[in-house]
């Protein structure tokens, strides 16, 4: 029989739960999230704890851990003050300007200035699309729950409208070509 390690969540520290949950569940794709709040100023932030939810309506979720001192992440802020975000999906080529946007700015300051990324409006939502990938998903925000003592909170959108480059020239519309090379997270790397 396998000599297991053993662990119990509750006596166990919580840096080495987050080890165990990201070293397992792996790869995990990056919801890489575009947003911008009342004053018009956008924000990006990449998000690996994300996944698809359901596709009649079409939904995808993403968790967006609190700040240590329980504040939200200015994605989340955003979200619920517009009622929505977009999905961009990472590339080979941008994966750098996507582990930059992660960086912690000032609230009235844009990833997009930082990273030199441009921004393309929307159709149907008022959070901007990354001009430099091939696909978005324009996502209104359709519930945020919270979770445990921390009220951890994973937000559920609504995909309104897709937007896949022609460009993939693809056989069958909507299949992203290899080429394209989607990034995902293995362990605490983009890969
Ligand atoms: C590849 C990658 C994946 C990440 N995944 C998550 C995640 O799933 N949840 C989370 O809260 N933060 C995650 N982060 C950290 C956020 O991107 C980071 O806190 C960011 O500053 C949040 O930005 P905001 O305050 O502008 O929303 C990840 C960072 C990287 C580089």
């Amino acid at each position: 029989m396998a000599d297991y390690l053993e662990f119990d969540p509750s006596k166990t520290e919580r840096r080495e739960i987050y080890r165990l949950l990201t070293g397992s569940v792996v790869p995990r794709p990056i919801g890489w999230a575009s947003t911008v709040n009342g004053q018009g100023v956008t924000n990006l932030a990449p998000f690996s704890f994300f996944t698809v939810v359901c596709v009649a309506p079409p939904m995808i979720s993403l968790t967006i851990a609190r700040n240590p001192d329980g504040s939200e992440k200015h994605t989340l802020k955003n979200a619920k003050e517009t009622g929505d975000f977009c999905f961009n999906v990472v590339t080979t080529p941008i994966w750098k300007e996507m582990v930059d946007s992660a960086n912690g700015i000032p609230e009235g300051e844009s990833e997009f200035d930082a990273t030199g990324l441009t921004q393309i409006p929307s159709v149907k939502i008022k959070s901007p699309r990354v001009k430099e990938v091939p696909i978005h998903f324009e996502c209104k925000l359709h519930q945020v729950l919270e979770f445990g003592p921390n009220k951890h909170p994973l937000c559920i959108g609504e995909v309104v409208y897709f937007h896949v480059d022609r460009a993939g020239g693809t056989a069958a519309p909507g299949v992203p070509p290899p080429a394209w090379s989607i990034r995902s997270r293995l362990k605490s790397m983009a890969r």
